[in-house]
């Protein structure tokens, strides 16, 4: 499905010059979570901006089923049907509806359907149904989190992309985002995360460790 090959990435110039990621590769397929750990300031959100086009790579290659993905247009088009992107932290626009900010980035992106009915429908789905006229101010910092990830799923992408989807999050919350993610996953959506989360990692096909730059395989369930 999605393939990085020898992903490199230097921020600044000359001497202020720093490689974040030094030569990464890593490949996610239908149906599987594929989870990075390493500490913060590591470059995870680097990788995981790379992989959804939001950054271009210093270096490297990326390649949607089996399509190599050059410019920012493809990715602009990719992103508006089969990558979802889950976002660290808040995301939600304000001055909008929780219903609203779920339909409003499918509109952007030029879909055209009337998707309240099935906004409201994952809503419910999700046990979020009665705070779709609720604003982002009105509801907690984890109803937002699966408010966000309803929003992903809302284009029935095939894979999301997802950064610390369940950081900063009580253990019930956290299980449940983790329930949404094992949900996609059977639905066989391809799954890229960084995590910390146990809970996650216990449920990856595989994880990796990102150290100076570099990714290695972590622990036993890593291929
Ligand atoms: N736009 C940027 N310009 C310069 N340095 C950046 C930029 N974005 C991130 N960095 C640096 O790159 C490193 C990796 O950041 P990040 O990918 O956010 O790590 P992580 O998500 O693992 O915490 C950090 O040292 C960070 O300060
Ligand atoms: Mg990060």
């Amino acid at each position: 499905m999605m393939t990085l090959t020898n992903i490199e990435k230097a921020y600044g110039r000359a001497e202020e010059r720093t490689e974040i990621l030094k030569g990464i590769s890593v490949t996610v397929e239908p149906g599987q979570i594929v989870s990075i750990l390493g500490r913060s300031g590591s470059g995870k959100s680097t990788l995981l901006n790379i992989a959804t086009g939001m950054l271009r790579p210093t270096k490297g290659e990326i390649s949607f089923n089996g399509k190599i993905i050059k410019q920012k247009k493809e990715f602009v088009r990719l992103r508006s049907k089969e990558i979802a992107y889950v976002w660290q932290g808040q995301s939600l626009l304000h001055q909008f509806t929780v219903l609203e900010n779920i339909c409003l980035p499918h509109y952007i992106a030029g879909n055209k359907e009337d998707l309240t009915e099935k906004a409201q429908a994952l809503l419910d789905e999700l046990g979020l149904g009665h705070l779709s006229d609720y604003y982002p101010s009105q509801i907690s910092g984890g109803e937002a989190r699966r408010v966000s990830v309803a929003r992903a799923l809302l284009a029935e992408p095939s894979l999301i992309v997802a950064d610390e989807p369940t950081s900063n999050l009580d253990a019930d919350t956290a299980q449940t985002i983790l329930d949404m993610f094992c949900r996609a996953k059977e639905k066989g959506i391809a799954i890229l995360c960084s995590t910390h989360d146990m809970g996650f990692l216990s449920v990856s096909d595989r994880i990796y460790k990102m150290t100076d730059g570099t990714l290695e395989p972590y622990g036993g369930s890593a291929e």
